[in-house]
């Protein structure tokens, strides 16, 4: 099954709104119509309906970074699936390392979260990843399979058919070291074959992998050769839109 790429670009907590539009203004002249890839942009919730404003007639898509899983409630600080779907998001990014480090994220929250927006019309982006210590302890697989079991848990094979996957090793977010194309390609195909046992092959095959930590313009071709990735959730260099337009055009 052919898979069409997907290159996101996750803001993290940078850019007003302004800086958002100027950005994703950019973005959409450097890039032109007719995109081979999947293009998405993922800003703060506050830049959300700026950036939707901007890109309303082009195919750039819209994600958040994170979300709720109740629908409305006494929840200070959160936002619900209704929301981002509001303001346009197609898709929401979910257990970024990041969550579960700094916000101590745990997998049971993370595995609703996804309950959730599996019940609506957004798509979950799962980030899975180890850190330095677990890939030099060798327990990399095992960690990612932890993940992967406690966060999908037990969703029906048309169910996990909806999400899309990003392994993002730890140590190579925002750390400018990037896993090599074959170690990358390593844990995709492990990602892809646990699917495959848990779902079936055709879910798996079906199921975009991405992969995350220090994309850059010169590494992205390498990594998007690789047979089981389908794209690149970009932090760092998706904030200038000429290195994140390269990244694209490096992926198509
Ligand atoms: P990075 O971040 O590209 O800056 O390493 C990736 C991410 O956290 O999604």
């Amino acid at each position: 099954m052919s898979r069409r790429p997907l290159i996101a670009g996750n803001w993290k907590m940078f850019k007003t709104r302004g800086e958002a539009r100027d950005t994703v203004e950019q973005l959409q002249q450097l890039l032109g119509p007719s995109l081979s890839v999947d293009v998405v942009v993922c800003p703060p919730f506050s830049a959300l309906s700026a950036v939707e404003e901007v890109i309303r007639e082009s195919e750039i898509q819209l994600a958040a970074q994170n979300v709720h899983w109740e629908d409305e409630g006494a929840f200070t600080g959160e936002v619900s699936t209704a929301m981002l779907s509001d303001c346009g998001c197609r898709y929401v990014i979910l257990g970024h390392s990041e969550r579960r480090q700094f916000f101590h994220e745990s997998d049971a929250v993370i595995h609703r979260k996804i309950g959730k927006v599996l019940t609506t019309e957004l798509t979950p982006v799962l980030c899975v990843g180890e850190s330095l210590e677990e890939r030099e302890a060798e327990r990399a697989n095992e960690v990612i399979h932890g993940q992967l079991e406690a966060d999908l848990g037990e969703l029906t094979a048309t169910e996990a058919s909806r999400i899309i996957v990003a392994y993002e090793p730890i140590w190579a977010i925002g750390t400018g070291k990037t896993a090599t194309p074959e170690i990358a390609q390593n844990v995709h195909g492990l990602i892809r074959h646990w699917l495959g046992g848990r779902y079936s092959a055709q879910v798996a095959s079906g199921i975009r992998i991405l992969y995350g930590g220090s994309v850059k313009p010169d590494n992205a071709r390498e990594l998007m050769a690789q047979e089981d990735i389908d794209g690149a959730l970009v932090g760092g260099a998706s904030l200038d839109a000429h290195s994140f337009a390269t990244i694209v055009k490096e992926s198509g």
